[in-house]
This record gives structure tokens, C-alpha cells and sequence, in this order.
């Protein structure tokens, strides 16, 4: 006993010592530091509001609970570490670097790692983690391409994992999307503000025109709601109640805007296009490697661990063993199609499959119920073959410029209505509208989804299922507060999990545009269109039933 009560004066005189030492060098960075920065003008509560829209839609049960605690978990994300800190101390792309792990010669099958030191604008080692950082190792002459896998240490390194799946001479590339002092501010405005985009409806009866404002939580006891909650899957959505209308005259929905003013002049210095949002993180020396064949003896690496595929000679392979047939021309196209029934429902991104097949095929007719062919709902045919492709937009929240209400249909709703069978297809994309939103209102939404897909391969098996995944898009200090990539990230991990071990095929959207040499897009070039598309009709025609 007695012998412990010396030791722990010792560790509490240490102590003393440290804290001292570390209020000492606080004050000398304060004042060493000659800014040009903006001092942080309000320090955010650490604690925030996660309650905003839990009054709306159903509670979930136990089970359904601890799989969305379990999601939230999984996708953590470190941070906030520091309150207020000076835009000098956070991560600075251009003052970080990478280096190439081993040598500058290595094998196909084998794996390159990358260590990556983020560094403050001071040019000193950060010492958390929470940097976005995205990954790509590629051959430009070889039109080869693989992304990889980042690693957070949590202490302001990062370790990134290539596979190597070609032979010839491959470039690292390291680009943080967006520092760690900007993913906070992503964080913050995720929970505080769900409505910083906000939709529309007009309402009509004879000559009495009004318009409101919806979205899927609206604030109780402030003014009157119309409650447009789904009574098949509880999805709410609610609009303020018209002054002189009733909540049944309804006739539209619409994007209404993007919310300004959303962030201090501080934390606007997190997001400058030309300094932290996606710029590349320079090598400290070597930035390539030059990948040999295979050596004889040398163990296999599980690739599809780190990859879902890359491009080589500017075709996607995917890493799952699944043949790619390349689909070139029209008639190849028909062919497969013939006699399918190819449902389609989700966002743009989606509609832009249908975009491309209808714009590969001839003798389609276009058949739209109303004026536009953007919003859907429309339904393409050829008759002579027998082909009939529909798309349809998911229900809201959805930005697009105009849907009637009464079509506005949930896409857990839409699958309950699909007989299904082997000449069925079912292409989803749900996922950049729900960016805005705290994740837990988009892992609702996939679990009804979910049901519905169940159900649909409990009913006919053979239905084939291709659910599509987030991609990366072009970000600048404005869109990046409603669609940054990080938002997408997070959705992405959500929707592989929830649809794991399903027998759907997942499409990895994100990984086809990262692996691509083409620039980031919401709606990504015809060349990525191109190489998802023949993925998709791959599923539906394989190799083997030519
Ligand atoms: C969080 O939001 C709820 C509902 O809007 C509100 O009642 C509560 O006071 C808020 N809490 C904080 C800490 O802002
Ligand atoms: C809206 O309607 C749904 C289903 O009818 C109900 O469960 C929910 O409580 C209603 N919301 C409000 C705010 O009253
Ligand atoms: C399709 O086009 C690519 C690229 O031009 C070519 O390499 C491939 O052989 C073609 N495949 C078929 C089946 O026509
Ligand atoms: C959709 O409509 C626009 C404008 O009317 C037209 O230019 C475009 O070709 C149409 N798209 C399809 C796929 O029919």
C-alpha cells in the first residue's frame, strides 16, 4: 500500500508539469501564429440536436433499432476534436504527403500500400484523424484503373491499400476531399439543418391558388400541417396547411430551394475550392510504382476485400468473378432485351440508364402521360421486340422541378405492384436526395425498401434486382453543403450493408467513377454509362445463355 502513495504523487506532479507545458506552447502557437485568417467568431455546442425529426414517422422496433445503431456505428466518423481552431492548424492538402510503401518494383497479386501524413497549413503533423480522403492508383496509356482503401489512424495518418491487378507502370493519386475542420461542419449541418433544402407543393381548387412549404419534418405548433404521411409504409411527409385550401387540393411538388447563410464566415474557410476541397495530395518523392507479373509461388490476395473492380483498357472488371460482355452495338442491346420488362425507379441517376438504352435503341416509342420526360413517370416500348422499359421517380424528398402529387409513389410501394419473374428487371438508385438529411431517415426508407425487394425474390426468384450505388460528384463551397461527397460516402456504407447477403446485385457507382480517369459528375460521362450499362445487361444475358 504504502509503497503506491509516492507513485502516484510522482504521475500527479507529471501531470501538473504537462498541463503546464502544453499552456505554455498554446500561448506561444497563439501568438507565434501571424494570421490571415478569420478568428473563429462562435464556438458550436458540442452536443447536437439529434431529436429534430424523431416526432415524425413510426418508431422503429427493437430489432430495427439495433441494426440502425449498429449502422450508425459503422460509419462513425471522428470529430469534432477541436472547438475553434485556427484556420492555420487545420489539414492542408497541398503542405500533406504520401509515401509509397516498398519497392519501387512490385508484383501483380500483391498489394501497394501507401502511408499518407496529413500537415497543417503550418506545414506540422496534424494528431487526429477525420480527413476525407479519397483514393486512385491508374495506368493513363492502359486505361487502367483501381481505387483504394483509406485507413484512419486517428492520429493524422493514413494508410491506403491498392490492389495490383495490372502490369506496367501505375501513379498514386491522394486527394482530400475535404479536412477534417470541414467534415464537422458537414456533421453539424446534417443534424441541425434537414430542411437547408426545402420543397414545395401548390395547392389548386378553381381559381384559388396557394402555395406551401413540405418536407418530411416541419416543425410542430407553429402553424397547421397537412399530413401526408404513407399509410403502407409510414414514410411521413407533411406541408403547411394552405390559409383558405384543404389539404386535398394538393396538385404538385417541387424543390423549393437551398437554404443560404448556412455556415460562419470561420467555418467557410474549410471550403475553398482552390485550397481544400478535393486537391490532390502531393508524393513526398516516388509517386508510381512499376507492377511486374505475378512471381511463381506467391500467394493470391483476396482482392474483391479492397476493391469491387477496375478498368482496364477503359473496361470495367469487376473483382467478383462475374464475365463482363461488352454490349457495343443496338442489336446486341435488343437482343438481350428482348421480351423484358426492365422497371426502373430512383432518382436522375437511374434515369439516366434508361436515357442511354433509349438512346441506343431504335424504334422505341416513348410514351409520357404528362408534358415532361424528366420527371417521369414514363414508359418506353418496342413493340416489335417486345421490350418495355419504365421509370419512375422514388417519392419525396425529391428535388426535381415538378411531380404531380398523385405521383408521387414510394418505391417499396411501386415493388408490392411487380409480379416479377426471370424476364423481369428492376434497376433502383435511391440515395443523392436523401443528402441533406440525417442518415437515419435514409436507412428508413432502405428498409422499406428492403421488404419490398424480399418480398418480390420470396415471390418470383428469378427477378433480377440491380440496386446502384452513390457515385462522386464535382464539389464547390456551395454544393458541398447539400451534396458532398462525404454525405454520399456515408450513404453509400448504409446501403451496402442493408442489402448484404440479399440476392440483389449491388452497382458500385462509386467505385466506377473514382476508378475513372474522367472528372467527378453527378451524372457521370457516357463512357462510365457505357461500362454500367454493359455490367447491368451482363446480369440479365450472361456469357453462358449465348
Ligand atoms: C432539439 O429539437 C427539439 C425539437 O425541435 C427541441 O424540442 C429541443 O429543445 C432541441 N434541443 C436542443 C438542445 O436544441
Ligand atoms: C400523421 O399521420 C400518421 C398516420 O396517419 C400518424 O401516425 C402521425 O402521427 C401523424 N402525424 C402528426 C404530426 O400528427
Ligand atoms: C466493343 O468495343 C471495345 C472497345 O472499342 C472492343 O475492345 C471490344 O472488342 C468490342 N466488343 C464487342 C463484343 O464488340
Ligand atoms: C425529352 O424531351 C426533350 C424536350 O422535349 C427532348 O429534347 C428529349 O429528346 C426527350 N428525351 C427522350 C429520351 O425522349
Amino acid at each position: 500500500m504504502d509503497g503506491h502513495i509516492p507513485r502516484l504523487v510522482l504521475i500527479f506532479i507529471l501531470l501538473v508539469i504537462s498541463g503546464f507545458l502544453l499552456f505554455i506552447l498554446n500561448i506561444f502557437m497563439e501568438s507565434s501564429i501571424h494570421s490571415s485568417f478569420k478568428p473563429p467568431e462562435i464556438l458550436w455546442p458540442l452536443e447536437v440536436n439529434h431529436t429534430y425529426c424523431a416526432h415524425f414517422g413510426q418508431e422503429p422496433t427493437a430489432e430495427e433499432a439495433k441494426e440502425e445503431r449498429d449502422l450508425l456505428n459503422s460509419i462513425a466518423w471522428p470529430g469534432p476534436m477541436v472547438q475553434g481552431l485556427p484556420v492555420e492548424l487545420s489539414s492542408d492538402p497541398a503542405k500533406s504527403y504520401f509515401v509509397i510503401q516498398g519497392s519501387s518494383k512490385q508484383n501483380i497479386g500483391g498489394q501497394l500500400l501507401v502511408n499518407v501524413h496529413v500537415q497543417n497549413f503550418l506545414g506540422l503533423p496534424k494528431d487526429h484523424g477525420g480527413d476525407f480522403l479519397i483514393a486512385r492508383l491508374h495506368s493513363p496509356e492502359l486505361g487502367a484503373g483501381v481505387a483504394g482503401k483509406v485507413h484512419d489512424h486517428n492520429d493524422g495518418t493514413y494508410t491506403v491499400l491498392f490492389p495490383l491487378l495490372w502490369a506496367g507502370e501505375a501513379w498514386v493519386e491522394i486527394t482530400m476531399v475535404h479536412p477534417s475542420e470541414a467534415v464537422v461542419v458537414l456533421k453539424r449541418l446534417q443534424e441541425e439543418q434537414p430542411d437547408r433544402v426545402f420543397f414545395k407543393s401548390r395547392f389548386q381548387s378553381g381559381a384559388l391558388s396557394e402555395t406551401t412549404v413540405c418536407n418530411l419534418c416541419l416543425p410542430l405548433n407553429q402553424k397547421p400541417l397537412c399530413n401526408y404521411t404513407d399509410p403502407l409504409t409510414g414514410e411521413p411527409w407533411y406541408c403547411y396547411k394552405p390559409e383558405m385550401l384543404g389539404c386535398d387540393t394538393r396538385i404538385n411538388h417541387y424543390k423549393g430551394g437551398y437554404k443560404k447563410n448556412l455556415i460562419t464566415e470561420y467555418e467557410a474557410q474549410f471550403f475553398q475550392s482552390d485550397v481544400n476541397i478535393k486537391i490532390p495530395i502531393p508524393a513526398s518523392a516516388m509517386d508510381k510504382v512499376t507492377v511486374l507479373p505475378a512471381e511463381r509461388g506467391q500467394a493470391k490476395v483476396k482482392n474483391h476485400y479492397i476493391s469491387a473492380g477496375y478498368y482496364f483498357h477503359g473496361t470495367w472488371r469487376p473483382l467478383n468473378g462475374a464475365v463482363i460482355r461488352r454490349f457495343n452495338h443496338s442489336s446486341a442491346i435488343t437482343h438481350c432485351l428482348r421480351g423484358k420488362a426492365v422497371y426502373m425507379f430512383g432518382d436522375s441517376t437511374v434515369r439516366q440508364w434508361s436515357e442511354y438504352l433509349t438512346s441506343s435503341l431504335p424504334n422505341l416509342k416513348l410514351l409520357t402521360l404528362y408534358s415532361s420526360n424528366k420527371t417521369g413517370p414514363f414508359m418506353v416500348l418496342d413493340s416489335r421486340n417486345n421490350i418495355l422499359m419504365s421509370y419512375r421517380c422514388h417519392g419525396p424528398p425529391i428535388r426535381f422541378t415538378s411531380v404531380l402529387s398523385s405521383e408521387l409513389r414510394y418505391v417499396a410501394n411501386e415493388l408490392d405492384k411487380i409480379q416479377g419473374g426471370p424476364d423481369t428487371v428492376v434497376l433502383l438508385s435511391v440515395w443523392s436526395h436523401f443528402s441533406t438529411f440525417p442518415v437515419e431517415i435514409y436507412i428508413r426508407r432502405l428498409r422499406h425498401i428492403r421488404r419490398a425487394v424480399v418480398r418480390l425474390l420470396n415471390r418470383e426468384p428469378a427477378t433480377l434486382v440491380v440496386i446502384r450505388t452513390a457515385n462522386l460528384q464535382k464539389l464547390d463551397p456551395e454544393n458541398s453543403l447539400f451534396n458532398s461527397d462525404w454525405f454520399s460516402l456515408q450513404r453509400d456504407a448504409v446501403l451496402h450493408a442493408m442489402f448484404r447477403g440479399l440476392r440483389v446485385q449491388l452497382l458500385d457507382a462509386w467505385e466506377m467513377t473514382l476508378a475513372h480517369h474522367l472528372p467527378h459528375h453527378i451524372h457521370p460521362p457516357h463512357a462510365i454509362i457505357k461500362n454500367m450499362i454493359d455490367v447491368i445487361l451482363s446480369h440479365i444475358c450472361p456469357v453462358r445463355k449465348i
